[in-house]
């Protein structure tokens, strides 16, 4: 074998992929019944964009991007996520030309340079949604609303959902000065990495992993506390809206999220019994980044759930997954004369709308059966000599077992009309 797969990166098999598929044609059905219309952005980006987008006292940014230098000498990063390219998108096309709000959601592979765990890879799946040009409460409880939703249409239990506001430009520095103030005496038992953000970003601080850090952090002042009363009204607001809809919620006051970009609304959804990667999705408003990365102010709020997650969540959950979906017609042929006109015949089923196969290996006939089970074939069409002579072909219905003889002239339509 030449190599194999990089660290933190998955094939998904036969086997495993029609999950993904179920998945993907969930979000697209509520995608469609919420309004989002597809994006779809390059895999890489310059870097610039996520230092600036990201934030650069974030994990991300400071620890877990894929950049490289390319022959151009310009410096690339692989998205480590997708809000900070749809920003890009939405100014580069000039889509805030448009009517508002523009509401557009992406699936597709994401990179960090991660330690891998199960449920934490360095080239993930997201699903994100992104609703730009509104600042109204209501949006953001819609975001939520859709998450849980989405969530509740795969089957998945035991979720809650957190969340916080994080205040805006005008509330942020009075939580920020407090909060320094509380850290300053214990600031040499931070990890080094929280000690290089306490002057450029303390906040960050209440997001650092390490163990000791989220001890010495459980008492500081938290952002609730210290928002303004726009901040507080819209808070409130969001609650009462997802209270309408009868979405339960927890408020974390601890949870600030681990990108920069967030003002007000910040959410969590934790799945429990998943083990340490518990946080199958995420999000929130970030009215500032537009500007910081478009220059123009227009408000944003969005999410992304990571798909390896959800898909664990729900193997673990036992969630339905949907039937694989067999071939319907498996060609058993014997004999030259039969294998050319097996060829024709899936050829012709297959253009008809009819999922077809055949043997490819010159198989004899208990084998080729055996291939069709596997196959999950809803029927086997026998073809051999004596039935070419006779014009006619057996056919066998694999649920009951029952066989019968069908023209070689009808046979085509045979499926065509009973299609499975
Ligand atoms: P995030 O919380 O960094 O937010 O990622 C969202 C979700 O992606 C997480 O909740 C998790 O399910 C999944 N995820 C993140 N990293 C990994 C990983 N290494 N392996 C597997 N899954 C992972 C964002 O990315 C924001 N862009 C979300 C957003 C959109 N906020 C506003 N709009």
């Amino acid at each position: 074998m030449l190599t194999s797969r990089p660290r933190g990166t998955n094939d998904f098999l036969p086997g495993e992929i029609e999950k993904w598929h179920y998945v993907e044609a969930k979000i697209q059905e509520i995608c469609k019944e919420y309004g989002f219309i597809e994006i779809r952005t390059p895999i890489f980006e310059h870097t610039e964009l996520f230092l600036r987008g990201v934030g650069e006292t974030t994990d991300i940014v400071q620890k877990e991007m894929y950049s490289f230098t390319d022959r151009g000498d310009r410096s690339i990063t692989l998205r480590p996520e997708g809000t900070a390219s749809t920003v890009r998108a939405y100014f580069e096309h000039k889509l805030y030309a448009g009517p508002q709000p523009v509401k557009v959601f992406y699936v597709g592979p994401m990179f960090r340079y991660d330690r891998p765990q199960a449920g934490r890879y360095r080239q993930f799946h997201q699903f994100g949604v992104e609703v730009f040009g509104s600042k109204e409460p209501s949006v953001d409880a819609e975001v939520i609303t859709m998450a849980m939703d989405l969530y509740a249409r795969l089957g998945l239990k035991d979720l809650e959902v957190q969340i916080n506001s994080v205040g805006c430009p005008n509330c942020r520095p009075i939580h920020r000065q407090r909060l320094q103030e509380a850290l300053q005496a214990k600031l040499g038992e931070l990890c080094e990495t929280c000690q290089g953000r306490f002057d450029k970003n303390p906040m960050r601080v209440l997001d650092c992993k390490n163990p000791n850090c989220q001890e010495l952090t459980t008492d500081v002042p938290t952002t609730t506390a210290c928002l303004c009363d726009e901040c507080g009204s819209h808070f409130e607001q969001v609650k009462e809206y997802l209270d309408v809809v009868g979405i339960q919620y927890v408020v974390n006051e601890n949870l600030v999220r681990g990108l920069d970009y967030y003002c007000n609304t910040a959410f969590e959804i934790i799945a429990k019994g998943i083990g340490a990667q518990s946080s199958i999705g995420g999000g929130g408003r970030y009215d500032g980044l537009l500007k910081d990365v478009g220059g123009q102010e227009i408000p944003g709020i969005g999410y992304a759930l990571g798909l390896e997650r959800i898909i664990l969540t729900m193997e673990n959950q036992n969630a339905n997954f949907p039937p694989k979906g067999g071939t319907e017609v498996f060609v058993a042929s014997l004999g030259q004369a039969a294998n050319k006109l097996s060829f024709d015949l899936i050829y012709k089923l297959r253009k008809a709308g009819v999922s077809a196969e055949k043997d490819h290996l010159n198989k004899g006939l208990r084998a080729q059966m055996k291939q069709a089970d596997r196959l999950q074939a809803s029927y086997v069409v026998i073809l051999g000599d004596e039935e070419i002579n006779k014009g006619i072909a057996v056919v066998r219905h694999m649920y009951s077992g029952d066989q019968e003889e069908v023209s070689l002239e009808k046979l085509v339509d045979f499926f065509r009309y009973n299609k499975v």
